[in-house]
């Protein structure tokens, strides 16, 4: 693996130089690790995450750097595996010495190194993870995005005033702290509103046959089946509610974002819809320049919410080490729980005091392939 390859290659330059450990940093330099799933069942979160964390390193380190040293960014691939993420954050903390870690996406892997992190007092932001319990961890654990329970109502409301359905479905992953929050904030939000939940069925992430219960859920009559899961599954559970005769709309929420759910699902996903945090079709100024200067790194490939945010989560990261002036943990937690109005790709941040920030949503329909940008909702205040 390269990332791997990068470390062997540092230990061995590092063998003439007395006590140089992997990739322990030079004086010049400050280490930020990450940790993603660059393989794997959710290889596109990682992959478009860490794009967009390295231009934002990349971004910083033209502009000089940060505190007069160029940032370093040390990436271990967690191949979408339980277990992974432990074992990567352990090596970023203990073996690399780095200032802080970036990630994951996934909640279930946040919370796998939130722990870590914690009791080593060293800064972890997640650029995407959604769950409630991530930051709850420990006061030096952050996040640059909404929450589920916003998320949860956001498409409760959705499924209300646009699908205009009072009956839905939930189909959840047992397997995802993610897709279990945010199906049990959805309902919530859509029972408070008048709604009725008619079948509540489950899966494992990584299944492949889902016919069993989507059969029940169609026998139970809903006018729209909502499924809070991760793109491979959903695209599959698609693809299955066609053959079975389930022609009601499927939603879900920022878990489907992914150019797979489109190749796998093809025209079953199509007139499906979900939420996310962001679209390169929405944004002001500084969103377009993040589209120009990303689609010039990476070969014209337009950025999904994941690059937006993981390349926040590196900015956020970065003026929080210039207001402490310093980079040692407690120093850096400090300065990013004070992080105000920061001006970021993917709308104002403002880290609250659970270390979340308060964020609109944007949803998102399948259409001709592609993601059609519908619209924009605010967090109620
Ligand atoms: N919010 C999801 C989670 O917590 C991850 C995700 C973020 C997926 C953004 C897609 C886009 O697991």
């Amino acid at each position: 693996m390269k990332f791997r390859l990068l470390c062997s290659l540092a230990a061995l330059a590092a063998l003439a130089v007395p006590f140089g450990g992997c990739q322990k940093a030079s004086t010049d330099e400050i280490l930020v690790g990450e940790f993603a799933s660059l393989t794997g069942k959710e290889a596109t979160f990682g992959i478009s995450s860490h794009e967009g964390t390295v231009l934002a390193i990349e971004e910083l380190n033209n502009g000089g750097g940060v505190l007069n040293k160029k940032l370093k960014l040390i990436t271990e691939d967690n191949q979408s595996k339980a277990g992974e993420s432990a074992n990567a954050v352990n090596k970023l903390i203990a073996k690399d010495g780095v200032i802080a870690i970036l990630g994951e996406v996934a909640s279930s892997r946040s919370l796998e190194a939130a722990p870590i992190c914690q009791q080593n007092k060293i800064p972890q932001i997640s650029p995407s993870s959604t769950n409630p319990k991530v930051t709850e961890t420990g006061d030096f654990i952050f996040r640059v995005c909404f929450i589920d329970p916003f998320q949860g109502l956001v498409m409760a409301n959705f499924a209300q005033k646009t699908l205009k359905a009072q009956k839905v479905a939930v189909f959840t992953d047992v397997k995802s702290d993610y897709s279990k929050g945010l199906a049990k904030f959805f309902k919530e939000g859509f029972t408070k509103a008048g709604g009725q939940i008619v079948a509540e069925l489950d899966y494992n992430g990584g299944d492949k046959d889902f016919k069993g219960q989507l059969t029940a859920i169609k026998s139970a009559n809903p006018e729209g089946v909502f499924v809070p899961g991760y793109y491979t599954d959903a695209a599959l559970i698609c693809i299955q509610a066609k053959e079975i005769g389930l022609t009601v709309p499927l939603f879900g929420g920022d878990g489907w974002e992914s150019d797979q759910l489109t190749k796998i699902g093809k025209e079953s996903v199509e007139g499906t819809y979900f939420s996310t945090h962001y679209s390169p079709d929405a944004g002001g100024d500084k969103g377009k320049a993040f589209v120009a200067a990303y689609q010039k790194r990476f070969g014209g490939k337009l950025p999904d919410a994941m690059a937006a945010l993981g390349y926040d989560s590196a900015m956020i990261l970065a003026d929080a080490m210039k207001r402490a002036g310093k980079t040692d943990g407690q120093a850096i937690r400090d300065a990013l729980a004070a992080t105000k109005d920061f001006e970021a790709v993917t709308g104002k941040i403002t880290i609250n005091a659970q270390r979340d920030a308060d964020k609109s949503a944007v949803i998102l329909k399948v259409e001709g392939g592609k993601f059609k940008y519908i619209e924009t909702i605010a967090p109620t205040p």
